[in-house]
């Protein structure tokens, strides 16, 4: 069974391929984000409460903070650093200091596999 959330928005189509597994799902929590690296790329993988995974790059926009090392409110990835947010499946910034969004991914579930589709 495949579960599958578009991190681009509500309207984007899945993607075809590219997608690389990143983590065991049996190793994440709900309501929690990590650090990955896939394809040269530092991502920040999370599991809300609901069950949605999704991916940001790691990096927040603002000064540098590693947005995997944060907290998972909702949906919402809380900087370590200075407490700004973001959508978890958009990027977009959902509290300040950053203004910038940061890049997201679309990620799906195969088995126990989180996958995240990085470009080639
Ligand atoms: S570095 Fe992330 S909010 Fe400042």
């Amino acid at each position: 069974m495949t579960a599958e959330r578009v991190g681009a928005g509500p309207t984007s189509a899945p993607a075809a391929g590219g997608f690389v597994t990143v983590a065991r799902a049996s190793e994440i929590a709900p309501g929690t984000v990590h650090v990955v690296e896939v394809a040269g790329r530092s991502l920040c993988v999370g599991l809300t409460e609901d069950g949605e995974w999704g991916a940001i790059d790691n990096v927040c926009t603002h000064d540098g903070g590693v947005l995997g090392e944060g907290e998972l409110d909702d949906e919402a990835v809380e900087c370590p650093r200075h407490g700004g947010r973001f959508d978890l499946f958009s990027g977009r910034v959902l509290a300040l200091p950053p203004v910038m969004p940061v890049k997201a991914y679309a990620t799906r579930l195969e088995g126990d596999e989180v996958q995240v589709e990085v470009p080639g």
